[in-house]
């Protein structure tokens, strides 16, 4: 193909695509909503199909994103056209990343409004009204932010203006220097609160609760629950991990880096249970207590442990700056498509955008006060937009992303991009003819058959 690099620019180097792509990664899904579930599912056995599904399905996955991006250099609906003409496919691909922005604009209007509790969190653990707070209270203070419209729409929409922010600016001077900066502090803030958890007396059972694997615990819905997370923790599915992977030097190995991004994001999820897990039991908490899980139960930790205000404002910022990052690349395929379809400007498309994606984020955080009555399926619009992105759209984008790249792309394009050892290539390109389809084939038809 032509064009060497995308109008957008590219990443400085291979490590900055390293990090910006582990800063769409991590996130909320790895600290909030993994821990959740975990709990919710019972433990061990779901985490360990979560981890199959990121061996298995998702880092193959996330190589064909990257690929077809770096291929054709631009958005994922140019991109995924542009590469299957090269095969002699149809343009009728490109689908799959119109499909890919809708679940980008639709995930961020919740994930929106959980990154606005995540700042109002550092505001009350700065202000330290949580300190020594009963987990009743702690109950009671969550649920009385969540009946508050206008708290929730104040920070809902700082944390969308913080994006559209650094989306504006574009992908060296904005995401590029955030993730600089951002990610580093990230770890380090991670593992000072691992180190916390592991003088806690809960460690050991925290411990087993992740890593005992007891089946009669597992279900088709939680084997769901893992696929789907598996897809929204690796960001994949929609065309971000394609439109990063367009910025990304040539030079660059690609099933290296992908191992890379998969390995610390996976290690993210696991540090964040085992620093969460311990605080929960050694406080005598329900882990099963759901989204409100860490809301709930940490400032109540906090407010018990030695230095708790420090620790809890450490974390808060940290939840935050991942989920900032996160955030951004929600945005960053379709602002990519708008620029380099229409020609706007990319400061115009990030605003509009971040317009759009604001004004549904509104009947998200409604859904806890003004909008509770108005459901789809019995589920409130935060609860059915979570479950239809995470659990439907992003598993069907990612096999139709598998099938393409396994059945349609020609090998000698797909391996000119990935140049993996002759292995290695049969076994990429076997996960993505049968096993990834096959796997989320087989979970979403018992979803929607559940075996009695
Ligand atoms: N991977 C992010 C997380 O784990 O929080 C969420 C996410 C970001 C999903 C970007 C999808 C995406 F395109
Ligand atoms: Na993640």
């Amino acid at each position: 193909m032509k064009n060497k690099t995308s109008i957008q620019g590219s990443w400085a180097s291979r490590w900055i695509f390293i990090l910006a792509a582990t800063g769409s990664a991590v996130g909320l899904g790895n600290i909030w909503k993994f821990p959740y579930i975990t709990g919710e599912n019972g433990g061990g056995a779901f985490v360990l199909v979560y981890l199959a599904c990121i061996l298995l399905v998702g880092i193959p996955i996330m190589m064909a994103e990257v690929f077809i991006g770096r291929r054709a250099r631009k958005n994922p609906i140019n991109a995924l056209t542009d590469v299957a003409e090269e095969s002699e496919g149809i343009k009728a691909w490109g689908i799959i990343g119109i499909m890919g922005m809708l679940s980008g604009v639709l995930i961020f209007s919740f994930y929106s409004v959980v990154g606005g509790w995540v700042l109002h969190y550092i505001k009350i653990m700065v202000t330290g009204e949580m300190m020594g707070i009963s987990s009743e209270d702690a109950g009671a203070a969550f649920s009385a932010l969540l009946g508050e419209p206008i708290t929730l729409l104040g920070w809902h929409t700082l944390f969308s203006i913080m994006t559209v922010f650094v989306v504006a600016a574009g992908i060296n001077k904005g995401i590029e220097t955030a993730t600089r900066i951002m990610m580093p502090a990230l770890f380090v803030l991670l593992f000072i609160l691992l180190g916390y958890a592991m003088t806690t007396g809960g460690f050991t059972q925290g411990w087993n609760f992740m890593f005992e694997f007891d089946f009669s615990k597992l279900t088709w819905n939680s084997a769901l629950v893992a696929l789907g997370h598996s897809f929204f923790t690796l960001s994949l599915g929609m065309g971000t991990i394609m439109a990063y992977g367009s910025y990304m030097t040539k030079d660059a190995s690609i099933g290296k880096t992908v191992l890379a991004i998969g390995a610390l994001d996976t290690l993210v999820a696991l540090v964040a249970g085992l620093a969460i897990f311990p605080i929960i039991f050694s406080n005598g908490m329900n882990p099963g207590a759901g989204p409100g899980l860490m809301f709930i139960s940490l400032p109540v930790a906090f407010g018990q442990m030695p230095f708790g205000q420090l620790f809890g404002i450490l974390f808060f910022v940290l939840i935050g700056v991942a989920a900032w990052t996160s955030a951004i690349s929600l945005l960053e395929p379709t602002v990519a498509f708008l620029v380099e379809r229409f020609k706007m400007k990319r400061i115009n498309a990030a605003i509009a955008l971040g317009v759009v994606v604001w004004g549904l984020g509104i009947a998200c955080l409604g859904s806890f006060n003004f909008m509770s009555d108005v459901t789809f399926f019995g589920k409130n619009t935060f609860d059915f937009l979570d479950y239809i992105t995470a659990n439907i759209m992003l598993p069907l984008g990612g096999i139709l992303i598998a099938l393409f790249a396994g059945w349609i792309v020609k090998d000698k394009f797909a391996q000119d991009e990935l140049q993996l050892p002759a292995g290695i290539y049969t076994l990429w390109n076997f996960s993505m003819k049968f096993t990834a389809p096959i796997a989320v084939a087989i979970v979403l038809y018992f979803l929607i058959n559940p075996m009695k």
